[in-house]
């Protein structure tokens, strides 16, 4: 059985954090597409600092269903007592875990000394994590990137900061902050980082295929792993990763599951947040969910859209009508 810390992990397979897309909605979505086959649900990053504030809609954006098990808080921030008083509200709300992001690349939070500007702060780093671990009795996890820029590849040295500090698991997405998301992740930097600590690793980038699924097993030592933008293009991705690893065989979700699967999501939104909210989370989704039928021409119908309703009536019609 896979644990990080004390916590149990129901299989490899993670939901990634997404900002803007794994909110309690989403996550619903995904549970519901893929039952028993999700390890573990992170929330999209939160502001430490607006918790310190106690910002409503940070204090939201922890919440979690009963049987979202387990279910992980990501933090992000720099100070030491903003980050300790955020991850004693998150166990507080109910989180089994939480996670430091030291890989957010947004100006706003690096220019505060958050996300991935963390890794160019080695003994701040260490003694954030020691700092978290010691004030919470959830296990304390990270996710770290490749480091900052290609002339700063840290994520081995972080990863040992991060074990020495009482970390429970090491996350790494093999990208540096100056490439967000262009470019192939670098696996054999995450094969580095599970040969130099014997906590578990779990690998992120680029993962949708049972094929990718295998590969990354054979090849880089990691204990997990997560799925990001797969989930978006396909939220049945989960099952169908779980039944490779049984050796079954599962028929890819088609278009018309997906399209039943837009309008649930337009559902669940409509019960957690307000229409003007609602609709720019289902824009965002959309957006990302319609890639394989995807124009210029649909993406600004899309943004367009003024209800919900319209903009399920548009993808309906591109995708009904391509090849
Ligand atoms: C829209 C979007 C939002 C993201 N937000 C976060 C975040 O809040 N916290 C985080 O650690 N990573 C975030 N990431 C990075 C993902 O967790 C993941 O590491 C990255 O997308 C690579 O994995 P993938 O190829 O499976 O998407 C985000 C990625 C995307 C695409």
């Amino acid at each position: 059985m896979l644990r990080f810390g004390s916590l149990e992990i129901a299989g490899p397979a993670l939901l990634a954090p997404m900002s803007g897309i794994t909110d309690r909605p989403f996550r619903r979505l995904i549970r519901r597409c893929n039952p028993s086959a999700v390890g573990l649900y992170t929330s999209e990053f939160i502001s430490a600092e607006a918790l310190w504030y106690n910002s409503q809609r940070s204090v939201l954006m922890m919440r979690s269903d009963p049987d979202e098990i387990p279910f992980a808080v990501q933090l992000f921030g720099r100070d030491l007592d903003r980050m300790v008083n955020a991850g004693e509200m998150a166990q507080k709300a109910g989180a089994q875990l939480v996670d430091i992001n030291c890989g957010c690349p947004a100006p706003k939070v690096v220019k505060r000394g958050g996300g991935a500007a963390l890794m160019r702060e080695p003994e701040h780093f260490s003694q954030l994590v020691e700092a978290m671990v010691k004030a919470l009795s959830v296990p304390v996890t990270v996710k770290l990137r490749a480091g900052w820029d290609e002339n700063s590849i840290n994520a081995v040295e972080f990863a040992r900061r991060a074990e020495d500090a009482g970390a429970s698991a090491v996350a790494v997405h093999p990208r540096t902050r100056r490439k967000p998301y262009s470019g192939d992740a670098d696996w054999s930097l995450v094969a580095r980082v599970a040969q130099a600590i014997s906590l578990p690793v779990i690998g992120s980038g680029d993962i949708t295929t049972a094929e990718q699924q295998k590969e990354l097993f054979e090849t880089s030592g990691c204990a997990a792993f997560m799925v990001g933008r797969g989930a978006i293009a396909n939220p049945f991705v989960f099952r169908e990763l779980a039944a490779a690893r049984a050796g079954e065989q599962v028929p890819q979700a088609g278009k018309g599951e997906r399209i039943t699967l837009l309008a649930a999501y337009a559902e669940l939104l409509a019960e957690d947040l307000p229409r003007r909210a609602h609709l720019g989370r289902l824009k965002n989704f959309a957006n990302r969910m319609v890639s394989p039928w995807e124009t210029p021409e649909l993406r600004r119908r899309l943004l367009h859209c003024d209800s919900p309703e319209r903009l399920l009536d548009e993808v309906r019609r591109t995708v009904e009508t391509a090849a």
